[in-house]
Protein backbone atom coordinates (compact mmCIF):
# COMPACT_ATOMS: atom_id res chain seq x y z
CA UNK A 1 0.00 0.00 0.00
CA UNK A 2 2.50 2.54 1.03
CA UNK A 3 4.90 1.41 -1.12
CA UNK A 4 2.13 2.19 -4.32
CA UNK A 5 1.83 5.51 -3.40
CA UNK A 6 5.18 5.93 -3.44
CA UNK A 7 5.54 4.98 -6.87
CA UNK A 8 2.33 6.53 -7.74
CA UNK A 9 3.99 9.74 -6.40
CA UNK A 10 7.59 9.50 -8.43
CA UNK A 11 5.79 8.53 -11.39
CA UNK A 12 3.60 11.56 -11.14
CA UNK A 13 6.53 13.48 -10.33
CA UNK A 14 8.63 12.00 -13.80
CA UNK A 15 5.51 13.20 -16.16
CA UNK A 16 5.11 16.60 -14.22
CA UNK A 17 7.63 19.75 -14.69
CA UNK A 18 5.13 21.84 -12.79
CA UNK A 19 4.26 21.90 -8.64
CA UNK A 20 1.93 19.03 -7.71
CA UNK A 21 -1.57 20.68 -5.85
CA UNK A 22 -3.50 23.58 -5.36
CA UNK A 23 -2.79 27.22 -5.77
CA UNK A 24 -1.04 28.61 -2.85
CA UNK A 25 -3.33 29.99 -0.23
CA UNK A 26 -2.38 33.65 0.12
CA UNK A 27 -1.80 34.78 3.70
CA UNK A 28 -1.34 38.27 2.77
CA UNK A 29 -0.41 40.17 5.80
CA UNK A 30 -1.51 37.14 8.27
CA UNK A 31 1.71 35.72 7.12
CA UNK A 32 4.17 37.92 9.13
CA UNK A 33 2.92 36.35 12.19
CA UNK A 34 3.83 33.31 14.40
CA UNK A 35 0.83 33.39 15.66
CA UNK A 36 -2.18 35.87 15.32
CA UNK A 37 -5.67 35.41 17.27
CA UNK A 38 -8.63 37.61 17.77
CA UNK A 39 -9.21 36.91 21.55
CA UNK A 40 -5.84 35.56 22.98
CA UNK A 41 -2.57 34.17 23.09
CA UNK A 42 -1.63 32.16 26.64
CA UNK A 43 1.43 30.35 27.76
CA UNK A 44 2.58 28.20 30.33
CA UNK A 45 6.36 29.30 30.41
CA UNK A 46 8.88 28.11 29.55
CA UNK A 47 7.33 28.29 25.82
CA UNK A 48 9.81 29.14 22.88
CA UNK A 49 7.96 30.84 19.81
CA UNK A 50 10.18 31.93 16.83
CA UNK A 51 8.32 34.59 15.15
CA UNK A 52 6.47 37.40 15.37
CA UNK A 53 3.17 36.96 17.85
CA UNK A 54 -0.22 39.32 17.76
CA UNK A 55 -3.76 40.08 18.79
CA UNK A 56 -6.59 41.63 17.30
CA UNK A 57 -9.08 43.19 18.59
CA UNK A 58 -8.50 42.19 22.02
CA UNK A 59 -6.06 44.11 24.26
CA UNK A 60 -2.54 43.37 25.35
CA UNK A 61 -4.64 42.04 28.78
CA UNK A 62 -5.00 39.04 25.81
CA UNK A 63 -1.29 38.56 25.80
CA UNK A 64 -1.10 36.16 29.25
CA UNK A 65 2.06 34.20 30.63
CA UNK A 66 4.54 35.89 28.63
CA UNK A 67 5.63 38.89 31.10
CA UNK A 68 5.69 41.19 28.70
CA UNK A 69 8.01 44.72 28.17
CA UNK A 70 6.43 47.44 26.71
CA UNK A 71 8.94 49.00 24.37
CA UNK A 72 9.12 52.33 24.96
CA UNK A 73 7.77 53.45 21.45
CA UNK A 74 4.64 51.61 23.14
CA UNK A 75 4.03 49.61 20.18
CA UNK A 76 4.97 46.59 20.44
CA UNK A 77 6.31 44.45 23.35
CA UNK A 78 9.09 41.71 24.08
CA UNK A 79 9.19 39.02 26.48
CA UNK A 80 12.33 36.31 26.96
CA UNK A 81 9.58 33.21 25.56
CA UNK A 82 9.66 35.25 21.52
CA UNK A 83 12.44 35.98 19.54
CA UNK A 84 10.40 38.68 17.49
CA UNK A 85 7.76 40.94 18.70
CA UNK A 86 4.34 40.57 20.70
CA UNK A 87 1.44 42.87 19.00
CA UNK A 88 -2.10 43.47 20.66
CA UNK A 89 -4.70 46.51 19.60
CA UNK A 90 -4.10 48.27 22.39
CA UNK A 91 -0.66 49.66 21.98
CA UNK A 92 0.10 52.76 20.29
CA UNK A 93 -0.60 53.86 16.42
CA UNK A 94 0.24 52.36 14.17
CA UNK A 95 -0.15 48.57 15.29
CA UNK A 96 -4.22 48.80 15.63
CA UNK A 97 -4.92 49.71 11.86
CA UNK A 98 -1.74 47.14 11.04
CA UNK A 99 -3.19 44.28 13.18
CA UNK A 100 -7.11 45.06 12.04
CA UNK A 101 -5.32 44.35 8.31
CA UNK A 102 -4.32 41.21 9.12
CA UNK A 103 -7.08 40.11 11.33
CA UNK A 104 -8.87 40.69 8.23
CA UNK A 105 -6.52 38.87 6.15
CA UNK A 106 -6.43 35.47 8.43
CA UNK A 107 -10.04 35.13 7.66
CA UNK A 108 -10.13 35.99 3.98
CA UNK A 109 -7.52 33.18 4.13
CA UNK A 110 -9.47 31.08 6.17
CA UNK A 111 -12.24 31.46 3.50
CA UNK A 112 -10.09 31.00 0.34
CA UNK A 113 -8.72 27.90 1.96
CA UNK A 114 -12.34 26.55 3.19
CA UNK A 115 -13.98 27.36 -0.38
CA UNK A 116 -11.44 25.18 -2.44
CA UNK A 117 -13.36 22.86 -4.76
CA UNK A 118 -13.21 19.44 -5.86
CA UNK A 119 -10.86 17.41 -3.64
CA UNK A 120 -8.13 15.10 -5.14
CA UNK A 121 -8.90 13.22 -1.44
CA UNK A 122 -12.55 13.01 0.36
CA UNK A 123 -12.82 11.41 3.70
CA UNK A 124 -9.39 9.67 3.72
CA UNK A 125 -9.12 7.15 6.50
CA UNK A 126 -12.37 8.39 7.63
CA UNK A 127 -10.33 10.97 9.68
CA UNK A 128 -7.81 8.89 11.00
CA UNK A 129 -4.79 9.28 9.08
CA UNK A 130 -1.97 8.20 11.02
CA UNK A 131 0.76 6.28 9.00
CA UNK A 132 -0.55 7.56 5.62
CA UNK A 133 1.48 8.85 2.87
CA UNK A 134 -0.26 12.70 2.07
CA UNK A 135 1.33 13.43 -1.41
CA UNK A 136 0.32 16.81 -2.70
CA UNK A 137 -3.28 18.03 -3.31
CA UNK A 138 -6.69 19.38 -1.99
CA UNK A 139 -7.97 16.90 0.94
CA UNK A 140 -11.56 17.31 2.46
CA UNK A 141 -12.96 15.60 5.96
CA UNK A 142 -16.42 16.17 6.96
CA UNK A 143 -15.20 14.92 10.23
CA UNK A 144 -12.74 15.36 12.66
CA UNK A 145 -9.03 14.70 11.34
CA UNK A 146 -6.32 12.58 14.32
CA UNK A 147 -3.50 11.89 13.59
CA UNK A 148 -3.26 8.08 15.96
CA UNK A 149 0.36 7.54 14.39
CA UNK A 150 3.23 9.57 12.78
CA UNK A 151 2.14 10.51 9.27
CA UNK A 152 4.10 11.77 6.26
CA UNK A 153 3.77 14.62 3.81
CA UNK A 154 5.20 13.52 0.65
CA UNK A 155 6.43 16.20 -1.87
CA UNK A 156 9.18 18.71 -3.24
CA UNK A 157 9.87 22.27 -2.37
CA UNK A 158 7.53 23.41 -4.89
CA UNK A 159 4.51 21.26 -3.90
CA UNK A 160 0.76 22.06 -2.28
CA UNK A 161 -1.58 21.09 0.40
CA UNK A 162 -4.47 22.12 1.43
CA UNK A 163 -6.31 20.20 4.30
CA UNK A 164 -9.85 20.82 4.67
CA UNK A 165 -11.24 19.34 8.05
CA UNK A 166 -15.17 20.30 9.24
CA UNK A 167 -14.46 18.87 12.81
CA UNK A 168 -11.74 19.14 15.19
CA UNK A 169 -7.67 18.47 14.23
CA UNK A 170 -5.92 16.57 16.66
CA UNK A 171 -2.22 15.17 16.99
CA UNK A 172 -2.09 12.05 19.54
CA UNK A 173 0.73 12.42 21.99
CA UNK A 174 4.18 11.92 20.95
CA UNK A 175 3.14 11.45 17.48
CA UNK A 176 3.65 13.43 14.22
CA UNK A 177 3.47 15.05 11.26
CA UNK A 178 6.65 14.65 9.06
CA UNK A 179 7.99 15.98 6.12
CA UNK A 180 9.36 13.83 2.87
CA UNK A 181 10.93 14.35 -0.40
CA UNK A 182 11.75 18.37 0.36
CA UNK A 183 8.02 19.84 1.31
CA UNK A 184 8.04 22.55 3.28
CA UNK A 185 5.87 23.35 6.42
CA UNK A 186 4.73 27.21 4.16
CA UNK A 187 3.42 25.01 1.56
CA UNK A 188 0.96 23.06 3.67
CA UNK A 189 -2.40 24.65 5.09
CA UNK A 190 -4.80 23.12 7.47
CA UNK A 191 -8.04 25.06 7.83
CA UNK A 192 -9.72 23.72 10.43
CA UNK A 193 -12.81 24.56 11.45
CA UNK A 194 -13.39 22.41 14.91
CA UNK A 195 -10.42 22.70 17.57
CA UNK A 196 -6.64 22.06 16.72
CA UNK A 197 -5.22 20.00 19.87
CA UNK A 198 -1.37 18.95 19.44
CA UNK A 199 -1.20 16.74 22.76
CA UNK A 200 2.04 16.26 24.57
CA UNK A 201 4.99 15.80 22.58
CA UNK A 202 3.39 16.00 19.89
CA UNK A 203 4.90 17.55 16.38
CA UNK A 204 2.80 19.68 13.72
CA UNK A 205 3.79 20.80 10.63
CA UNK A 206 2.15 23.25 8.34
CA UNK A 207 0.60 26.61 8.56
CA UNK A 208 -2.74 26.18 10.71
CA UNK A 209 -5.96 28.30 10.13
CA UNK A 210 -8.14 27.79 12.51
CA UNK A 211 -11.57 28.73 13.22
CA UNK A 212 -11.65 28.40 16.76
CA UNK A 213 -9.01 27.73 19.27
CA UNK A 214 -5.76 25.85 18.96
CA UNK A 215 -3.90 24.34 21.79
CA UNK A 216 -0.38 22.88 22.24
CA UNK A 217 0.24 20.55 25.34
CA UNK A 218 3.44 20.70 27.79
CA UNK A 219 6.34 19.89 24.98
CA UNK A 220 4.53 19.72 21.68
CA UNK A 221 6.38 21.52 18.78
CA UNK A 222 5.31 22.66 15.58
CA UNK A 223 6.88 24.20 12.64
CA UNK A 224 4.10 26.20 11.66
CA UNK A 225 2.09 29.84 12.00
CA UNK A 226 -1.14 29.54 14.22
CA UNK A 227 -3.80 31.98 13.03
CA UNK A 228 -6.72 31.59 15.02
CA UNK A 229 -9.97 33.18 15.11
CA UNK A 230 -10.61 32.70 18.47
CA UNK A 231 -7.10 31.91 20.99
CA UNK A 232 -3.76 30.31 20.88
CA UNK A 233 -3.41 28.16 24.32
CA UNK A 234 0.60 27.18 24.58
CA UNK A 235 2.17 24.83 27.27
CA UNK A 236 5.83 24.84 27.26
CA UNK A 237 5.44 24.46 23.89
CA UNK A 238 7.66 25.22 20.66
CA UNK A 239 6.67 26.91 17.53
CA UNK A 240 8.96 27.95 14.68
CA UNK A 241 8.06 29.29 11.60
C1 LIG B 1 -6.35 17.45 -7.97
O1 LIG B 1 -7.59 17.74 -8.55
C2 LIG B 1 -7.53 18.78 -9.51
C3 LIG B 1 -8.95 19.14 -9.89
O2 LIG B 1 -9.68 18.00 -10.23
C4 LIG B 1 -6.66 18.32 -10.69
O3 LIG B 1 -6.58 19.33 -11.65
C5 LIG B 1 -5.27 18.02 -10.14
O4 LIG B 1 -4.47 17.49 -11.17
C6 LIG B 1 -5.32 17.06 -8.99
N1 LIG B 1 -4.01 17.07 -8.39
C7 LIG B 1 -3.36 15.97 -8.06
C8 LIG B 1 -2.02 16.19 -7.43
O5 LIG B 1 -3.80 14.87 -8.24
Amino acid sequence: MLSTQFTVYFLTVLGSVVALGPAAVNLRTAGNYAILAKTGVSTVPPSVITGSVAVSPISANGLTGFSLTLDSTGQFSTSTQVVGKLFAASYSTPTPSTLTVAIADMGTAFTDATGRVNPNFTNLGSGAIGSLILTPGLYKWASAVGVGSDVTILGGATDTWIFQVSGGLSVAAGKRVILAGGALASNIVWVVSGAVSVAAGAHLEGVVLGKTSITLITGATANSRLLSQTAVALQKATVTN
